[in-house]
């Protein structure tokens, strides 16, 4: 048994720092990649609050492929440039989108979703996937959960 958690009332910066330990600690010497992704996706729903979708994109043959995740069923394959994660793919730049009505292009998965954060992650100077958070409030995500989330990108670019 894992017993990564987060504390009530713990301050943002925490989590991400919590969040980044535990999933270095959690994949860490397991050479499997769908395996760390599915527990990367467990560990952000349990760490960030106001969540409606966590999880990867993987770039395969030049097209973003769904990969293990948190929520609802998605859409499975995303062209590059397409809607926010296509975008962070073929940019290789964080995508933070606080109201994703006014993104032209969203993809929208879950009628839920309100705000979204997508960072590439980046292996070798080539995006290798995408990890993608979906927030049912409206500006969920700031600057801070974006470093946080890019942290983490870097950290796990050779786990997945
Ligand atoms: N909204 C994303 C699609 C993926 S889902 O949110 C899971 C986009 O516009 O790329």
């Amino acid at each position: 048994m894992f017993t990564f958690a987060p504390t009530d009332g713990q301050p943002k910066a925490e989590l991400h720092a919590d969040l980044l330990a535990a999933a270095t600690a959690l994949t860490d010497g397991e050479p499997d990649g769908v395996a760390n992704m599915a527990n990367l996706a467990a560990l952000i729903w349990e760490y960030l609050p106001d969540l409606n979708w966590a999880g990867f994109y993987r770039m395969i043959d030049g097209e973003l492929v769904l990969g293990p995740f948190v929520g609802k069923p998605a859409c499975i394959r995303i062209a590059l440039g397409s809607g926010v994660c296509g975008t962070a793919a073929a940019t290789a730049t964080t995508q933070l989108v606080p109201d994703v009505h006014a993104f032209p292009g969203h993809i929208a998965c879950d009628a839920a979703s309100r705000s979204e954060l997508v960072v590439p992650v980046i292996r070798d100077g080539a995006v290798i996937a995408v990890i993608d958070l979906d927030s049912p409030s409206p500006a969920r995500f700031d600057e801070d959960d974006a470093r946080g989330i890019e942290s983490l990108a870097l950290a796990i670019a050779s786990r997945i």
